[in-house]
């Protein structure tokens, strides 16, 4: 079996944790880290210093100059949400295979569609880390939904009292896998704070919306300081309900603390919380096996965030347009748009509502 050679670039908390993922894996070879502050690429030199790279890690302050210079199957990226497209571009031209980024795809419309059509012009593939999923609860209640248990899905919700670049691609991730990542037909939504509109995750402080899905499931989605509280999970970045409502019961994750379902067999529930160490090997392995095997599709590929990208853009033009919003955003001569310019012309000044003390901490402005 080939090893695959990685680059990663970014090393904040995210990009350490890709680079030690793909390091403990033996399909994989970690050649390079790139990290634009020396301070952080020493700090990860030092971490990852004695992975088992026959020809030594290369770090690296210039992206660019590494991944030409290196020339990975692997790509990974791990930079704030702003910073897309130009790293999409370097793993493209440095003839990456595959290319790791982390959610968001983007901040705006315009530009998740040009990493779309960057993408499909060259056919390498990509995946987004929304790898939740691999959380031992996740993985039960998306058993349970699609055991048949709860009968048929007709509604499917998410709730996190993060604001959303942090966390709405994340509910519309697994809530979409629940529904088995049926298409979209339209959005509608609203929003309210400007507070987190300049932060480097740029978002309304608050947005709720509906999503109609194909198959007539509903999405509902609530995120940010006016979400509910979720009273099972302490942690507040945790404080995620992701769920299914089905013609016979529910089941529900709550991303620091669990899951509850409730069938025609009673109620059930277990433990299980989000955790990184848990989470990260598996979403790597399935790079592995995505670029052995072309019938092996990632399950977090693109086309599945880009979807997610979608549903959040329609979102946030509810907000922006009024009304609801048509899916797919990229059917005609749409080129996408700046959404968080939109917000900022359109979200009133009036301060947020938050029916959680504890979100007071989180959204000062
Ligand atoms: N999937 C998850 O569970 C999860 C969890 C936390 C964060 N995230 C996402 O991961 C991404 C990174 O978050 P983080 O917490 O690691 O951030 P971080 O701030 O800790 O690290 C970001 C890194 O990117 C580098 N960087 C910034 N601008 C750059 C540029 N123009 N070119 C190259 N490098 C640049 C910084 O120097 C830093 O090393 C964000 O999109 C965030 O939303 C995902």
């Amino acid at each position: 079996m080939p090893r695959y050679r990685v680059v990663v670039v970014g090393m904040g908390k995210r990009g350490v944790h890709h680079a030690t993922a793909f390091a403990a894996n033996p399909r994989f070879e970690l050649v390079g880290i790139g990290s634009r502050d020396q301070k952080r690429l020493d700090a990860a030199v030092a971490k990852l210093g004695g992975v088992t790279t026959p020809g030594g890690l290369k770090a690296g302050t210039d992206a660019r100059a590494l991944a030409a210079e290196l020339k990975p199957d692997v790509f990974c990226f791990c930079t704030p949400p702003g910073v897309r497209l130009p790293l999409i571009e370097i793993g493209i031209e440095a003839g990456a295979k595959l290319i790791a980024f982390e959610k968001p795809v983007a901040m705006t419309s315009a530009e998740g569609l040009a990493i779309k059509h960057a993408l499909d012009k060259t056919g390498v593939k990509a995946v987004v880390s929304h790898q939740h999923r691999y959380g031992d609860h996740y993985q039960k209640v998306k058993s349970i939904v699609a055991s048949g248990a709860i009968g048929k899905v007709y509604t499917v919700y998410g709730t996190a009292t993060g604001w959303a670049a942090h966390m709405l691609s994340h509910l519309v991730d697994y809530t979409s896998w629940f529904n088995e990542y049926e298409p979209a037909e339209w959005a509608m939504g609203q929003a309210a704070g400007r507070g987190k509109l300049t932060d480097v995750h740029a978002s309304p402080d608050y947005v709720a919306g509906v999503v109609h899905f194909r198959n007539g499931v509903r999405g509902i989605y609530d995120c940010g300081a006016g979400a509910p509280d979720v009273p099972e999970v302490p942690y507040w970045w945790r404080k995620c309900r992701i769920g299914a409502l089905g013609t016979e019961g529910y089941a529900e994750v709550h991303t620091g603390s669990g899951w509850r379902a409730v069938t025609k067999d009673g109620v059930q529930a277990g433990p299980g919380t989000m955790d990184y160490d848990h989470d990260m090997p598996p979403y790597v392995q399935e790079m592995a096996d995505w670029l052995d095997d072309d019938a092996k599709p990632h399950p977090l590929r693109f086309a599945r965030a880009y979807h997610g990208l979608e549903i959040v853009s329609g979102l946030y033009r509810s907000v922006i347009e009024g009304g609801q919003i048509a899916l797919p955003l990229a059917g005609g001569q749409d080129e996408g748009i700046d959404e968080i310019g939109g917000l900022k012309a359109k979200v009133p000044e009036r301060k947020v509502l938050m029916p959680l003390a504890d979100s007071a901490k989180e959204y000062k402005e």
